[in-house]
């Protein structure tokens, strides 16, 4: 489709931002495409999604600056919507989404990879929010999301100065959780998400859900929506499924078996 490509792979899928010649920036029909994609994403297969740029140099280089040199104040506060929206619906997608950063994640790169659940990087990733070079504020949420992740001052130091920062130094703020050779990015970005789609998809879906909505809350309510979504555990099929597996290794070494998880 357009400018995102779609790939199922067993439990798992890759979307790829593919705009390379610009470097994968993100215009209006890159995120009406990216929409497009997800509205045709079935998670009752699909259990972890990996989410990519097209080529060796760029993740995505920000948001597009042609599209937006000539914006209006409300056309600007409307693409601005337009991009939150979609960022935020990859947030509260039901499956974790990893973003596996191939390069470039630049002002709108860097906010669509804290859109994701958590990030990988190659080691030539550069992440930065040069927005206020370009005369304005980052605008698909990376002053709110980057001083969740990386705190209030990194995030300030990095968004006031319009400076670049490398894959290393990006690893040790906290922004991405692991750093690989560009060959390795992919098959990594794989490994971890069918290590997720190994695991119980509905229990998985649940800890998203709680994780999200836990943080925007007070520690007695956070707790409390933990307890209500650990209950709805005990509906599924699955968690009979996985307790009477650890049950019968215990009677038995030899009946060890991994679980089949069924998304019930
Ligand atoms: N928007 C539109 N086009 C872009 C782009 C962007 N954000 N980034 C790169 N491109 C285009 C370039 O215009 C160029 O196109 P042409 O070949 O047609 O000239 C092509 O991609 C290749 O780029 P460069 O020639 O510039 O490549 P380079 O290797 O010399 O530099 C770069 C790479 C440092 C990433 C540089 O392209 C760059 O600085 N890009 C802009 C990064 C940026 O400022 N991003 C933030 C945008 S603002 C934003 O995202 C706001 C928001 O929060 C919503």
């Amino acid at each position: 489709m357009g400018f995102v490509d779609y790939e199922v792979k067993d439990k798992i899928a890759i979307i790829t931002i593919n705009r390379e010649k610009a470097l994968n920036a993100l215009n209006s029909q890159v995120l009406d495409d990216l929409s497009a994609v997800l509205d045709g994403v079935d998670t009752d297969v699909v259990r972890a999604l990996i989410l990519t740029g097209a080529g060796e140099k760029s993740f995505v280089a920000g948001a597009d600056i042609g599209e937006m040199s000539t914006l209006s104040k409300a056309e600007g506060s409307a693409f601005a919507k337009k991009g939150n929206d979609l960022f935020r619906r990859i947030e509260t997608f039901p499956i974790p989404v990893i973003a596996a950063i191939n390069g470039f994640a630049l002002g709108g790169g860097c906010e669509i990879s804290m859109s994701c659940d958590f990030r990988i990087c190659a080691e030539s990733a550069v992440f930065g929010q040069p927005e206020v070079g370009l005369g304005i504020t980052p605008g698909f949420g990376g002053t709110q999301r980057l001083a969740r992740l990386v705190g209030p001052g990194m995030a300030k130091q990095l968004i006031y100065t319009a400076k670049n920062i490398k894959a290393d130094e990006a690893l040790r703020i906290g922004l991405v959780n692991k750093v690989v050779p560009l060959e390795e990015l992919l098959p990594t970005a794989e490994k971890l998400a069918n290590q997720i789609a190994a695991n119980a998809p509905i229990a998985v879906r649940a800890c998203k859900k709680a994780i999200n909505e836990g943080l925007e809350l007070d520690m007695d309510k956070a707790v409390a929506l933990e307890a209500e979504i650990f209950g709805t555990c005990f509906e599924t099929e699955d968690q009979r499924e996985g307790m009477a597996n650890f049950l019968r290794k215990k009677d038995d070494p030899a009946k060890v078996k991994v679980v089949d998880f069924k998304n019930k």
